[in-house]
């Protein structure tokens, strides 16, 4: 059941390091702890809100939500999913969809909510075997994350339902497994309602896990490592709360070891015959010394692992790892945020969980990519905004050094409310990289009142009591010196054009500050001048709305006051939907300083300039004005140099000092050539960067991020897709559109380009749907039935087949021989759409025929059922007729309905092949990501486009030990 009381998983730490091949799902030792990812092999379908007949019957059968193991439809045991798409996990529907105007700005526009209720809800099967010797063993499913509103069922059993589309949530399934056999697991997502006013993806966009342990073991998020830093050496408290899940006492020992990151044990710890009785709970402690610790920091980001043992009876009876890191933390209200004792100035950004191409249902290896590109800029920090992060997200975080402000959901001290957040806390408080805790963003209704006063206070005590080592803090927007702002533990300053910071530092001296949000500054990547119609604005730095502010003044102002630890960008990617200051046909945000594939905007390279110590100088705009020439335009340097030079042709247009935190303009006539600056530093150039005239567009480059990647099925390369002119130089207007194809062990699982108005397809999947044959026929057989194979044959006076669903059984015993007559209309099908038909076996061998032609003859049993792809020439407009004439079936039906068929004997599956990929590159630029297979080899993408030469490239993919997994049944 859902873990109310709390201690949740900490799974996520424990399965990371864990490195078995995948074969080790199938051993099932009697004790100890596996931890098995089970995203692969789902079936997956949209369904309905509130049409039965299009939610798959879900809902309409009598007890389906009164009594335990009635879940209908999809739910139900015997559901034949077979029409059903195939898929991976993480997977993310609404990125798939459609742009329609008719939909929600918030989700950038993608045909999902209330306007859309055929593409509003999801259901997802998977069918598990769990091995007769795990009977014992306590077993539960975690998920990462499911948006949103998902109902989860086992084995027809309901388990419970999860409103919130971000927070991680758990059922021990132990009593409704079947032991030594198949279980299936249905998951119905509705994605209808938005939470946040962002685009927010739907589905199982996270992982999911099997977790099996002992019955006593680590409780569910069930350890908590606190350090205390004194010189070089550390006091390390391991707190591990123990359930004991048997029905008896038991008596046992901690054992504690501490592991730094080069595989040293560093301190050991013990806790000797602790005791907890049957059904109990516990928490015990170890207190270690480590003489010389090795601490995390952004720039040497050094992790340990705390290895807990439990030993009872001799034996181990269960083993987990925590992940972590030892550091101080210290905000301070005149100086900021310190680090180790080191004063650290924030550079932030907030950021959603949208990529181009995937949406949110991004990969582990995207995720790292996404926070290297940061680091890159030189930001230090990350906010979660706003919601729960994944938390392979905080384990990328912790290992590249990147601090996290971890953020809650709506606020509120209900019940409900505070679950998810202790559920956040008890997850994520062991990571490093998490500095503080966020109680929320904005609260409109209460931020200003006395409600947010006390809102505030009451969940800032709560995430106290359960992780006294932190602070917390709200991202306020107004009613400074009111309300949340009187109780809030670490000021969050939503934007200095919203209040007087200086004036609420004054009022509340004791108080630190964080700027949580600022800038706010839309800009498209590539762009000059502003296109509106198109949705493109000008990537100067610019005052871009009454609330936000330009990239430098807002720099400037936090790098002035020391009392704020720092500013936090709006955003660093963008993101889908919020197209401020536009409505449609524009789909994506362009806050970020990064576009939606991370290619850097003009913005991230000024931040770069005074985020980082490394010398570098960037020049905007391009250098490609036909039309222009002899007009001035405005030519700008972001460098940290002390001077910059600029030079059109080799001549130099002036040599000018920067001002720290600024930038230079110059006004240059435009004409065809080459401009370079130069930074100079003590008389030194240091840097310089060149913009240069480009010709026509030439020729197609390909460039990965990674060329070797782990085939693993999970790893990803990103690929820059660049359009180069004939001298290899980027032509910066191109968008010519390119045709991707791969061969060898990978695949494409998603394109874009960071243009914010573009309506282009990010996925080219391979759909299906499935049509029921619902008025099965049947006689029984009498002799040679040739004839009522007949399209023409009149079979209106034929019964309901045996067992045929509820009280359809006839005179007949289930399974008796005879001739079964189904029809269905000829479905609307597109060029390349496919059609199966899919069956169950009615006998012990069964001949079929579509209208009179026979499709296959004496097919024997098979318990999963027949499929029979229908070519096109057997088929015809209007009504379509499927006859099978079988034998006896012996045993009855029992069987093949258990195994999926329900009382159905057949459907019909279309399957829409997926189209060829392609994508437009945007001023030059797209991406395409390419995700391993877990077959080692070489991956070859070529790109093509008319007129171009086309683009090559080469992936490896690397023999890796695999995530250890649920097989795929
Ligand atoms: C803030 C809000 C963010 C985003 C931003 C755009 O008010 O917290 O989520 O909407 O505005 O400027």
């Amino acid at each position: 059941m859902k873990n109310v009381k709390c201690r949740i998983l900490i799974a996520a730490i424990a399965a990371v390091a864990a490195c078995v091949p995948r074969i080790a799902a199938q051993t099932s030792p009697t004790s100890g702890r596996e931890r098995l990812l089970m995203d692969f092999g789902w079936h997956f379908a949209l369904g309905h809100p509130f049409d039965p007949q299009k939610d798959f019957g879900h809902g309409t059968v009598g007890f389906f939500f009164a009594k335990a193991g009635y879940g209908d439809g999809p739910a139900s045991l015997n559901f034949d999913d077979r029409a059903w798409r195939s898929l991976n996990l993480p997977h993310d529907w609404a990125v798939e969809l459609p742009f329609d105007r008719n939909a929600s700005a918030n989700h950038g526009f993608k045909a999902i909510g209330r306007n859309f209720p055929q593409s509003s809800v999801g259901w997802y099967r998977k069918v598990f075997t769990i091995p007769a010797a795990d009977l014992g063993r306590r077993i539960t499913i975690e998920f990462d994350g499911v948006y949103r509103d998902s109902v989860v069922w086992v084995n027809g059993h309901y388990l419970g339902n999860e409103h919130s589309g971000y927070s991680s949530f758990r059922y021990d399934v132990t009593d409704y497994l079947n032991y030594g056999g198949s279980n299936v697991v249905a998951v119905r997502v509705d994605a209808t309602v938005e939470e946040g006013w962002f685009y927010e993806g739907a589905g199982i966009y996270r992982h999911v896990w099997l977790t099996k342990t002992a019955p006593l073991h680590v409780a569910p998020y069930g350890t908590f490592v606190t350090s205390e830093v004194a010189g070089a050496a550390a006091t390390v408290t391991a707190r591990v709360a123990v359930d004991n899940q048997g029905s008896n006492g038991a008596t046992f020992d901690i054992e504690e070891s501490i592991v730094d990151g080069d595989g040293k044990t560093v301190a050991t710890g013990q806790v000797r015959r602790a005791t907890l009785g049957g059904g109990d709970s516990g928490e015990f402690s170890s207190t270690m010394k480590i003489p010389s610790a090795k601490l995390w920091s952004i720039e040497t980001p050094h992790l340990h692992k705390l290895l807990t043992t439990i030993r009872s009876a001799g034996a181990v009876v269960d083993r987990y790892q925590t992940t972590f890191g030892i550091r101080t933390l210290r905000f301070d209200s005149t100086q900021g945020f310190f680090l180790n004792g080191k004063r650290v100035e924030l550079k932030g950004t907030n950021n959603h969980q949208d990529h181009a191409g995937v949406g949110s249902a991004i990969p582990d290896s995207l995720q790292e990519f996404r926070i290297a590109r940061l680091k890159e800029m030189g930001s230090n920090a990350l906010r979660c905004s706003h919601n729960p992060p994944t938390p392979e997200l905080l384990d990328v975080c912790d290992r590249l050094g990147m601090v996290v402000i971890d953020e809650h959901r709506m606020m509120g001290n209900t019940p409900e409310i505070l679950d998810q957040l202790n559920r956040l806390i008890l997850r994520d408080r062991n990571h490093p990289s998490v500095i503080v805790w966020s109680m929320g963003n904005e609260e409109w209704a209460m931020e200003g009142r006395e409600t947010g006063a006390r809102i505030t206070a009451s969940m800032q005590a709560f995430a106290k009591r359960l992780d006294p080592t932190r602070r917390a803090t709200v991202a306020i927007s107004g009613g400074w010196g009111a309300g949340s702002s009187t109780t809030v533990d670490v000021a969050g300053y939503n934007y200095k054009n919203n209040g007087d910071i200086d004036k609420q530092h004054a009022a509340f001296p004791n108080q630190p500050g964080i700027a949580t949000e600022e800038v706010a500054a839309t800009s498209t990547r590539g762009i000059y001048i502003d296109d509106r119609p198109a949705a493109h604005l000008r990537a100067y730095d610019w005052k871009p709305s009454n609330w936000g502010s330009g990239i430098e003044d807002s720099w400037l102002f936090y790098s002035a006051r020391q009392f704020v630890s720092g500013m936090f960008v709006w955003s660093g990617f963008d993101y889908r939907g919020e197209p401020t200051p536009f409505g449609w046909p524009a789909v994506n945000s362009q806050f970020g300083v990064l576009d939606m594939c991370g290619f850097f905007k003009d913005h991230a390279y000024y931040l770069q300039s005074w985020w980082m110590e490394k010398p570098m100088v960037h020049l905007l705009p391009h250098w490609n004005w036909p039309g222009k020439e002899g007009q001035e335009i405005d030519v700008w340097a972001y460098s940290n140099a002390d001077e910059v030079e600029l030079l059109l042709d080799g001549q130099s247009l002036g040599r000018r000092p920067m001002k720290r935190n600024s930038h230079l303009e110059w006004k240059v006539k435009y004409r065809p050539g080459t401009l370079r600056a130069r930074g100079y530093r003590d008389g030194k150039e240091i840097a310089s960067d060149t913009v240069a005239t480009a010709g026509a567009p030439a020729s197609i480059q390909l460039v990965s991020h990674r060329d070797r990647i782990a085939a693993d099925g999970e790893a990803v390369s990103m690929i820059a897709v660049r359009v180069n002119d004939a001298q290899g130089r980027m032509a910066p207007t191109a968008g010519n559109e390119i045709a991707f194809a791969l061969a060898g062990p990978g695949k494409i699982i998603g394109v874009g380009n960071g243009d914010p108005g573009s309506h282009e397809a990010e996925r080219y999947v391979e759909s299906s749907s499935s049509m029921a044959i619902p008025n099965w026929r049947w006689k029984a057989l009498e002799g040679t039935s040739k004839a009522e194979t007949a399209p023409e044959f009149d079979d209106s006076a034929w019964q309901r087949p045996p067992g045929a669903g509820r009280g359809g059984g006839g005179n007949q015993p289930a399974g008796a021989g005879g001739v079964y007559r189904g029809s269905f209309d000829m479905p609307e099908m597109a060029g390349n759409a496919t059609l199966s038909l899919l069956l169950r076996s009615v006998g012990d061998e069964q001949t079929v025929y579509v209208n009179g032609r026979e499709v296959a003859s004496k097919v024997r049993r098979d318990s999963a059922g027949h499929e029979f792809a229908l070519d096109r020439s057997l088929l015809r407009p209007g009504k379509n007729v499927v006859a099978i004439v079988a034998t006896v079936l012996s045993g009855g039906r029992g069987q093949e309905q258990r195994q999926g068929g329900g009382g159905s004997i057949g459907s019909l599956r279309v399957t829409v092949l997926a189209g060829a990929w392609k994508r437009s590159v945007f001023n030059g630029l797209a991406q395409v990501i390419v995700q391993s297979t877990q077959v080692p080899g070489e991956i070859v993408l070529t790109a093509t486009s008319p007129g171009l030469s086309r683009g090559e490239l080469k992936i490896r993919t690397v023999p890796a030990e695999l995530r250890p997994a649920v097989p795929v049944n």
